[in-house]
This record gives C-alpha cells, sequence and structure tokens, in this order.
C-alpha cells in the first residue's frame, strides 16, 4: 500500500473513496464540506440522513455518489466530541477510514481529517499507523485468503503535504508493531526460542545492531539458575537474546528493554488445565514480540539511546527432567527459590534477565511480560498493568502510552503483600496467594533489581484481542511497541 501526503483540496481529489472527518457536535454542513454536498448533489446531507450519522467517534457511514463525480464513494467518519480531541482519535479515525475504503471495495482512498493542536507531523503520523495498522492482514497460515476483494493500494493523506517524514516514521513504528503481532500470532511450533534468537539476528544484520546470544552453557557459567530451571524440560535449547542498539556519537541515555519469551507455556508439572487457555499460550512470549518490534522499529528511527533489548527465551514444557514442584532454584544474583508452582515460570525467566539487564549500568529497565491471569481479571484485556517503584519512570511511562493509545495502569507495589511469597526452606517462593497475584509477581520481581531504575507491565490481556477493535483485528496486536518507542524518543503530546 502506498501512502502519500498531498496539498489537493479534498475538492479537487479524485479518486475511489474520499473519506472526510466529522466531529460529534458539528455536523451540520459548512464551507467546504458544503461545497462538496453540493457537487454530489445533495448525497453528503443524505447520507448524514438516513444513517443518523452522529459523528460518534468510531463510527464511519459509507455510500456510492452519482455517475460524473470525481470519486465514487464518499465515507464520513466521526470524531467524537471536538473537546478532548487526542491523537488517538485521529489514529482510529485513519484507521475507521481504511476499513471501511476496504469494506467499499475501493482501491484509492482520500482521507481528511482535522490537525490536532497545529501539530501536523504528529498528526499525519498518526492517520498514518492507523490507516497502516487497519490495513494489515495476516494470512501466513491460510491457503487461500478468506478476503479475495480488491486491495486498497494507495492512501492520499489531504492537506498534509511536506510531512513525509511523518509517514516515514509511521512506518517504519508500525513494522515493529506488525513484526510483533507476527511473531505473537504465530504457533509454538513455528516460533521456537530458537526463531526468537533467528529473528533478532535478522535484525541485527538488516540494521547495524549487535547481538549476542548466550547459549545454555553461556547461562550456566552466569549462574542463571531460575531461567535454566524453567528451560530444563524443554526438547529446545534456552536462547538468551541481547541485541544492542547504539547510536553514533555519545548517547544521551542507556536503556534496557526485557521481554518475557515463553515461545509456549504448558504450566509445566503443575499443568495447565483444559479450560485455562492453554491453546493461546504461543503468545507467552508478546513482551519478548514487542521488545524485538520495537529495536525493528528503534534501529530505523535512530534515535541519540543506546537501548539493550534482552529476552529469556525457551519453553515451559514437561518431561522426564521438568522441574519439580517444590524444588529449589538459585538465581544469578544468589538468591533462593522455592519453586511452588512451575506455571509461575515467567518471573523466573526474568529474575535472571533483569540481573543481567543491571550489571550493563543503563539507567533504567524496563519488562514487558504476559505474566498473570490475575493482571487480566483486574483490568481486563485493554489494559495493561504498570508497576514501578520510580515515579519518575512511571510517568514517562504513562506519557509514552498517552501519546501512542496503548493503555497502562498504574498498580502498587505493596510490599506487605511479599509476606506471602517467604519460603521456610528458601530466600522466597516463587509464588504467592491468589489475591493480589499480579502485585505478589511484580513484588517478586522488584528482588532481582538492586537500584536502577524499573518498571515492569504485565501485557497479558492487551496482546490478543478477541473482538476487533478500532486499529486491531481479531488475534495479536503488537501491544506495547508503541509505548517502548515513544518512551526511548522521549515522546510526548
Ligand atoms: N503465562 C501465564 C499468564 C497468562 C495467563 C498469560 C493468561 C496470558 C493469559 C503465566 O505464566 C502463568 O501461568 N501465571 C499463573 C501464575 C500463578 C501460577 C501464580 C497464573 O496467572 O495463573
Ligand atoms: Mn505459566
Ligand atoms: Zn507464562
Amino acid at each position: 500500500m502506498d501512502l502519500r501526503v498531498t496539498d489537493t483540496s479534498y475538492l479537487e481529489w479524485s479518486g475511489d473513496a474520499l473519506a472526510v472527518g466529522l466531529f460529534e457536535d458539528q455536523i451540520e454542513l459548512s464551507g467546504d464540506l458544503a461545497v462538496l454536498d453540493e457537487q454530489l448533489a445533495g448525497t453528503v446531507k443524505e447520507l448524514i440522513a438516513e444513517t443518523e450519522f452522529k459523528g460518534k467517534e468510531g463510527n464511519s457511514v459509507a455510500t456510492r455518489v452519482g455517475s460524473g463525480t470525481k470519486i465514487r464513494k464518499i465515507v464520513l467518519v466521526g470524531l467524537g466530541k471536538v473537546d478532548d480531541f487526542k491523537l488517538e482519535r485521529l489514529r482510529r479515525a485513519g484507521a475507521a477510514s481504511a476499513r471501511s475504503a476496504k469494506k467499499e471495495k475501493c482501491k484509492t482512498l482520500g482521507i481528511t481529517l482535522p490537525i490536532l493542536g497545529g501539530d501536523a507531523a504528529a498528526s499525519a503520523q498518526a492517520i498514518a499507523e492507523g490507516v497502516e495498522l487497519a490495513l494489515y492482514q495476516d494470512t501466513r497460515f491460510k491457503s487461500e485468503p478468506d478476503d479475495k476483494g480488491p486491495r486498497v493500494e494507495q492512501v492520499d493523506l489531504l492537506g498534509l503535504a511536506g510531512q513525509d517524514a511523518a509517514i516515514t516514521r509511521a512506518r517504519q513504528i508500525c513494522s515493529g508493531v506488525i513484526l510483533a503481532r507476527e511473531l505473537v500470532a504465530a504457533p509454538a511450533n513455528i516460533v521456537t526460542p530458537i526463531t526468537l534468537a533467528e529473528t533478532a539476528s535478522a535484525i541485527a544484520q538488516e540494521y547495524g545492531l549487535e547481538l549476542e546470544i548466550l547459549e545454555r552453557e553461556d547461562c550456566e557459567k552466569l549462574g542463571m539458575g531460575a531461567y535454566l530451571g524453567v528451560a530444563q524440560a524443554s526438547d529446545l535449547p534456552p536462547k538468551f537474546i541481547h541485541l544492542t542498539y547504539k547510536p553514533e556519537g555519545t548517547p544521551r541515555r542507556k536503556l534496557a528493554i526485557i521481554g518475557k519469551g515463553l515461545t509456549f507455556d504448558s504450566g509445566g508439572l503443575n499443568i495447565k488445565v483444559s479450560g485455562s487457555g492453554i491453546e493461546m499460550m504461543k503468545t507467552d512470549m508478546g513482551g519478548a514480540g514487542a521488545t524485538l518490534g520495537a529495536a525493528k522499529a528503534i534501529a530505523q528511527l535512530k534515535p541519540d539511546v543506546e537501548v539493550h533489548f534482552i529476552s529469556a527465551a525457551t519453553e515451559n514444557m514437561i518431561s522426564g527432567h521438568a522441574m519439580h514442584p517444590g524444588d529449589i532454584l538459585t538465581a544469578s544474583n544468589g538468591k533462593t527459590i522455592e519453586i511452588n508452582n512451575t506455571d509461575a515460570e515467567g518471573r523466573l525467566t526474568l529474575a535472571d534477565a533483569l540481573v543481567f539487564a543491571e550489571k550493563l549500568g543503563v539507567e533504567a529497565i524496563v519488562d514487558l511480560a504476559t505474566l498473570t491471569g490475575a493482571c487480566v481479571i483486574a483490568l481486563g484485556d485493554d489494559i495493561a498493568g504498570l508497576w514501578s517503584p520510580s515515579d519518575d519512570l512511571a510517568n514517562q511511562l504513562l506519557t509514552a502510552s498517552e501519546t501512542s493509545g496503548e493503555k497502562l495502569w498504574r498498580m502498587p507495589m505493596e510490599e506487605k503483600y511479599f509476606e506471602g511469597m517467604k519460603s521456610v526452606v528458601a530466600d522466597m517462593k516463587n509464588t504467592g496467594p491468589r489475591p493480589g497475584g499480579a502485585i505478589t509477581a511484580a513484588l517478586f520481581l522488584k528482588q532481582f533489581i538492586k537500584n536502577t531504575a524499573w518498571a515492569h507491565l504485565d501485557v497479558a490481556g492487551p496482546v490478543w484481542a478477541d473482538k476487533e477493535n478500532s486499529y486491531n483485528s481479531v488475534g495479536a496486536t503488537g501491544f506495547g511497541v508503541r509505548i517502548l518507542v515513544n518512551w526511548v524518543l522521549g515522546t510526548g503530546l
């Protein structure tokens, strides 16, 4: 799909579908829109009346226009109330325009939307992201695509001439989101720890990043007993991935991003029972997917920040050499862990990854993990939990999330709850009682950080969408990539 910016006014533009954004409180026709309505012999007015279109956010209506006009279809896209107009609404309007054009079997689409707060660059980028993300379709595992209709081949953003750099940025970021979606959507027989390492290697080669893959023996030397305990029942080798982006010159900041990379989580001997969603546990590398997606985007965006992308990738399986419930493991910082539940494996892999990241001398560490079902119970499918002892880092991430439209909610680090993790025989257990399960998981991770600013994002809910919403189809969302990119770039509204 070709995405362009142009100064052509929407009265002049010719093509298959023209999408026009309208605010909820401003749907009466005036100015250019009244002229367009006249050009189209009253079709816009009729469409509004017939569909009772109110301009509500996310709504869109379309109809064919009479022959002899420059366009074939007109699409009206609701922008919601003009009051708290946000970048995310432009992104969604871009997505709604693209979806509508596709549904209406249009090959060319012109989009005309308002510019937010005079910031044409940010507006163009948001609209372009919405278009790109909404039009992406994953047909890798279908012998024939379900939808054989014509594809949207060309999208013109009207009135945004000169914003080519913003479009390029959007495409670079979306290439990272799409990589994350593809990694998460692929099943565990396709994406293994080896595949994740190969993906990191492909990014390193294409964009000139440094790559270090620690094999099992290397991890043994570093004493990564927690991570290796999880990996020990799999027939596949664990791969500890460390990909580094270094800017030219002195970096302004040094950061680390860690993603939970369980390419399948059977639960181990505390095996996931039927009804537990075991068949969805291919998505348990959603954190690693977002980490590699962010690496791909950041490698192209080239900020003046050094970023370490890390994942302790493995499977959580069962076999004769699986961890026994009750085993005691020693992590690479010397702390001992009694495994009272082999299904709380993500935190064990993250423990050694956090210790590794802190030794790199970075200024801040953010981990993303599909860590607990408890977080999904607390915040639902659309919102990720954010834990951090640092208000400063938490606020940086909340700003990045506000700009990206990927929702985060800050959760408490209630130290008292760590009492539930006390072990009689070891320094700690790996699970506490059921109540507050997402909080105790975060408190567990905190044991592996000494004094670097750190934040944990539990993304178990939003990595996958059961229903189509705005720019996500059903399936993997690529959640987190855009938060990470904004955080590293320091982009906020
Ligand atoms: N990968 C799961 C968490 C998960 C659950 C992700 C549902 C996505 C959807 C994690 O490894 C896990 O099994 N967590 C357990 C922890 C429990 C044993 C303390 C859970 O949430 O049940
Ligand atoms: Mn588990
Ligand atoms: Zn897991």
